[in-house]
């Protein structure tokens, strides 16, 4: 183990520890509770609510029910001063052979801030990595959260991909008009293949090393056609298609999913790097129209931060960034080496 306590000499067990869920699991709760609380998505906020059911059990019962409950939270370290946990950072595996690790909730409290907590916390989580023999440290910040960007920077991690969600609370009463100079015709459930290999053309090579495409979920095969035949029949959901081509090759498509289960409807385009900036309004404008016949809910668009004109065609069309995550990472290896 690279870490060591680094606090005061005399108080053996303070500054930077390994996470002891027999001793950390309630003062990590409440320092994820006290930084991310309003910001924690439904299963961060279920693993909150075990964490903090499992540490009231006491350290023996509580520290074994965690191993088995939490393991995103077995490993990592934390920064303990006067008997409190003031700082945290967790570590888990992202890969099958371990090349990859995860670090998240990265939180120093408030009053701690500033005094080097977080760089010595990630300091010691990429020690941690390293002597496990793994090859990358991945992580996700907000854009917008400079504080943690720069320390992750000063760290030597280095951008990776941005991805986000846009979000239109309601359809505008005059809908954006489709350009018809975009050529936008409508896709059958049965091109599939042009679909995925857009959705492969349109990442950059570091978004695909982030998050390989997943061919499922473009691939339409007979339970799937069945499924959506189904799904407008009842009216539970609808899914409509439309792509610009150039001969053979699809240049860009867009699809929506207008659906009563969820209480919003999902939009999701793509466009090749060498089409970008013709063809993000007419797309996002098609979307629209094809949601302007569905139950009046807000609009979700999952979509690369990357994709710059792509933005501006949701911004422009009245969508608001709900989460822009820009993915990092850092090579644990070469850091290791060069020392
Ligand atoms: C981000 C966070 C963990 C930093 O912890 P910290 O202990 O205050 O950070 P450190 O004192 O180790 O600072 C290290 C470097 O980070 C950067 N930094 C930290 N806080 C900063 C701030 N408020 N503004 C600008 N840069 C900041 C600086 O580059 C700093 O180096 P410097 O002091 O030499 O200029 C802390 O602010 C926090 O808990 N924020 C809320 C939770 C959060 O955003 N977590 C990250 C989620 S991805």
């Amino acid at each position: 183990m690279a870490v060591f306590a680094l606090g005061r000499s005399s108080q053996a067990q303070e500054g930077v520890l390994p996470f002891d869920p027999r001793h950390h699991l309630r003062g990590v709760a409440e320092l994820v509770s006290e930084v991310f609380g309003d910001d924690l998505d439904a299963v961060g906020r279920e693993t909150l609510r075990e964490m903090q059911m499992v540490s009231r059990l006491g350290p023996f019962l509580g520290g074994m029910l965690s191993m088995g409950l939490l393991g995103e939270f077995v490993y990592g370290f934390v920064w303990v001063e006067r008997g409190q946990v003031i700082g945290n950072v967790t570590l888990q595996r992202a890969d099958f052979d371990g090349a990859r690790w995860r670090i998240s909730n990265v939180a120093v409290a408030r009053a701690h801030r500033r005094r080097g907590i977080g760089r010595a916390l990630l300091q010691a989580a990429l020690d941690e990595i390293a002597d496990r023999g793994g090859g990358w440290a991945v992580l996700q910040v907000r854009i917008e959260n400079q504080a943690a960007y720069r320390l992750y920077r000063q760290l030597g991690f280095s951008d990776v991909c941005r991805d986000g969600a846009w979000r239109l609370p309601v359809l505008p009463p005059r809908l954006p008009q489709v350009n018809p100079n975009a050529g936008l015709r409508p896709l059958a459930a049965a091109d599939w293949m042009p679909r995925l290999e857009l959705a492969h053309a349109s990442r950059s090579q570091l978004a695909h090393w982030a998050e390989t495409i997943n061919p499922a979920s473009y691939e339409v095969g007979l339970g799937r056609l069945l499924g959506e035949a189904l799904g407008r029949l009842t009216g539970l959901y609808r899914i409509e298609r439309w792509g610009a081509w150039d001969g053979e090759r699809l240049l860009a498509a867009v699809e929506t999913i207008a659906g009563s289960l969820h209480e919003y409807h999902r939009l999701r385009f793509a466009v090749r790097p060498e089409a970008r900036g013709g063809l993000e309004n007419a797309l996002v404008a098609k979307g629209l129209q094809a949601l302007a016949r569905a139950p009046a809910f807000p609009i979700i668009a999952e979509h690369s931060g990357d994709h710059a004109a792509g933005v501006a065609a949701l911004e422009a069309a009245g969508f608001r960034a709900q989460r822009v995550l820009l993915t990092m990472r850092h090579n644990v290896e070469s850091a290791a080496g060069a020392v």
